[in-house]
């Protein structure tokens, strides 16, 4: 049976974005199935299966704006039957490092998500090619 993916990315300045495409490309290699939401729907978004959420961090530690209407919404939403993966981007010279991938993380958790693994955190300071961290780590996860 195949499987599927639905990738959700919350993005600024595209970073984000890279990231995710990589990632869906690790994804497809390892015989999954994927979409890829720039602009995130809930409503579209199958209650079950695998989800992977790539989001940067802007302002004052808070969520993109394109991705905030998701998070919203999660908080009315039954998730029990998800498994996620959260991959944030942030940049350690904010004391908010990463604070939108946690925001996720709770909602996700709090809608009954379960977490497929601990969140990779990249900090753009150390890592000017994010992709490359993601990859690595995102291919250890969908390995069988
Ligand atoms: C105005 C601004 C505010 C930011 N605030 C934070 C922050 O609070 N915490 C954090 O970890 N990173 C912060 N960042 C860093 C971004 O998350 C980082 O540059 C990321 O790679 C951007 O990804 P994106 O292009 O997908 O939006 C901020 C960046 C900008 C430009």
């Amino acid at each position: 049976m195949s499987k599927h993916l639905s990738i959700i990315v919350g993005s600024v300045l595209g970073a984000s974005e890279y990231v995710a495409e990589a990632l869906e490309q690790v994804a497809q290699s390892a015989g999954f199935t994927t979409t890829l939401q720039f602009e995130p729907d809930l409503d579209v978004l199958e209650k079950k299966g695998s989800w992977l959420i790539c989001t940067s961090t802007h302002g004052a530690g808070e969520l993109p704006q394109n991705i905030q209407p998701f998070a919203k919404a999660l908080e009315e939403t039954d998730l029990s039957g998800i498994d996620a993966w959260v991959v944030g981007l942030g940049d350690s010279s904010y004391d908010t490092f990463c604070y939108g991938a946690m925001e996720m993380e709770k909602r996700l958790t709090e809608a009954g998500a379960r977490l497929t693994a601990p969140p990779l955190h990249i900090d753009v300071l150390n890592h000017p090619i994010p992709e490359d961290v993601a990859v690595e780590w995102f291919e250890q996860q969908v390995k069988q």
